[in-house]
């Protein structure tokens, strides 16, 4: 793959940068400047005009998402993997996402979802979604692999959203809005669907849950994922002194019959 364009992290021991190689241009640091035509290879070392030594490679989905630029406040990386759990997420799956966003759910799902699979996203916003849309794109063109290359981007509120006009049934419901039983104001599900819902805050969490309950959804339940990270180095093994507190509610549930 050609190195110029390509997404790389830029890393000292302390501080982790995100930036595009880009041919005769320099990257600038607190540590000195980087000449991205030294690059010749990735991933590589390479020392600013400091002295000061840089390890360049590709990021992963976390530090992409955590370093790039957003809009809306984004599904925080270890909320990722227990959503796609509650979904029942895998390759062929039909999935409604519900808020867009800056598309850092959007970009997971469909680095995971098949060339079988079917993936709307749905968005009041047209600048959230044409922002997002850019940030999937950068994302994936760094890899060369197949990726769903036609997901579906309704720009609509959610109240105003008919499921009954998508020509198949999603498996999947996936929410990031503060209000998502609006859903079941225009909507009635009668078939398999799991819903999995994202909400910062308890009340929402309560308003959801009933509405899951009235719509006769079962397995209801309401989690938080904590993340505690430890260090281990010689004689130290102890939880890190600080840590990603609240970030969100996941709400999940499944209609079966
Ligand atoms: C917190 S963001 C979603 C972030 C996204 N999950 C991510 O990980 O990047 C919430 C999004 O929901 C959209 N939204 C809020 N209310 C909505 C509604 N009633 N209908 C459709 N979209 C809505 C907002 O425009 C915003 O882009």
């Amino acid at each position: 793959m050609e190195i110029d364009n390509r997404l790389v992290i830029i890393s000292s021991e302390s501080k982790k940068y995100l930036s595009v190689i880009t041919k005769g241009k320099e990257f600038i640091t607190n540590d000195g400047k980087i000449e991205f035509d030294k690059i010749k290879s990735l991933p590589t070392q390479i020392e600013s005009s400091t002295g000061k030594i840089f390890t360049i490679y590709v990021p992963s989905y976390k530090e992409f998402i955590l370093l790039m630029k957003r809009g809306p406040q984004i599904i925080y990386p270890k909320d990722v993997g227990s959503i796609l759990i509650s979904g029942n997420i895998n390759a062929n799956s039909k999935v409604l996402e519900i808020g867009t966003g800056s598309g850092a759910l959007t970009l997971f799902l469909a680095s995971i979802l098949g060339t079988n699979s079917k993936f709307y996203s749905l968005d009041i916003s047209k600048k959230n979604q044409y922002r997002a849309k850019k940030t999937i794109s950068r994302y994936l063109s760094n890899y060369s692999s197949d990726f769903i290359n036609d997901i579906q981007f309704i720009n609509t509120d959610l109240s105003d959203f008919k499921i009954d006009t998508v020509p198949f049934k999603f498996d999947t419901v996936i929410t990031d809005v503060p209000e998502p039983w609006v859903f079941f104001e225009n909507n009635h599900i009668n078939s398999n669907l799991y819903w999995v819902s994202y909400l910062p805050s308890i009340s929402q969490v309560s308003k959801l849950a009933d509405a899951l309950q009235d719509n006769s959804f079962k397995d209801i339940e309401i989690k938080e994922t904590i993340e505690r990270e430890w260090t281990i180095r010689g004689n130290i093994s102890r939880p890190k002194h600080t840590m990603v507190g609240h970030t969100g509610f996941t709400v999940s549930g499944r209609y079966i019959l």
